[in-house]
């Protein structure tokens, strides 16, 4: 079994990242292969409202020009998604934007091809707005036809400069939950 997870932070292994790495540990533990990949520096274009997807459905965006189109066979691949963003402007960043508004449309034209796949949201904040930013990417996988999974709080760790998220206690068992909870899941419905 694998969990695949998207970093939408336009900086690399900032509090984002290590969010995922505390739910990633505890999949880990429990056998389950994990990958991180990282948005930034990739300037994933948004869609271009083409609906080419629809009329080719060959599982591709026709905009073949950056990393989405890799990010569409990895979650095709996996059997777990975590997309995650720090909050920008209270909202996703602009990745994370360009990354659901091209797979989840490429998905949609093929007939939901992440559908009863599980996932999550994960969001890193300085302040406010994080509960916006977790709503959004939620949307991505309850119109998918997908399985979200639940933690002890929203999933949201506190950080503003690189690795301040290390000091946020609440957030860290927050994604060791997720983490736990996501394990446990994959294996009833794949076990
Ligand atoms: C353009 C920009 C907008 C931001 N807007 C918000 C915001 O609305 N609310 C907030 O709590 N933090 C905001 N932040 C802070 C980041 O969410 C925070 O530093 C986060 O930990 C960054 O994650 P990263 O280390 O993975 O990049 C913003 C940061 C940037 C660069």
């Amino acid at each position: 079994m694998k969990v695949v997870a998207f970093n939408g932070s336009a900086r690399k292994n900032g509090n984002t990242a290590m969010l995922v790495g505390y739910v990633f540990e505890e999949l880990e533990k429990e056998g389950i292969e994990t990958e991180l990949i990282q948005l930034a520096g990739e300037h994933p274009h948004g869609c271009i409202a083409c609906y080419q997807c629809f009329k080719k459905k060959n599982k591709q965006c026709i905009v073949d020009l950056d990393c989405i189109n890799a990010c569409i066979e990895k979650m095709d691949a996996a059997d777990g998604i975590l997309l995650a963003s720090p909050t920008y402007f209270a909202d996703i960043s602009t990745e994370m934007k360009a990354l659901i508004d091209r797979t989840g449309m490429t998905a949609r034209a093929n007939g939901d091809l992440f559908q009863r796949k599980v996932g999550a949201a994960i969001v890193a904040r300085r302040r406010g707005g994080a509960i916006h930013a977790f709503d959004t990417m939620n949307h991505f996988f309850t119109i998918g036809q997908m399985i979200t999974v639940g933690s002890s709080y929203w999933n949201i760790g506190d950080g503003r400069e690189k690795g301040e998220v290390a000091d946020d206690r609440e957030g860290i068992t927050t994604m060791r939950d997720l983490g736990r909870n996501m394990a446990w899941l994959l294996k009833k419905i794949k076990g």
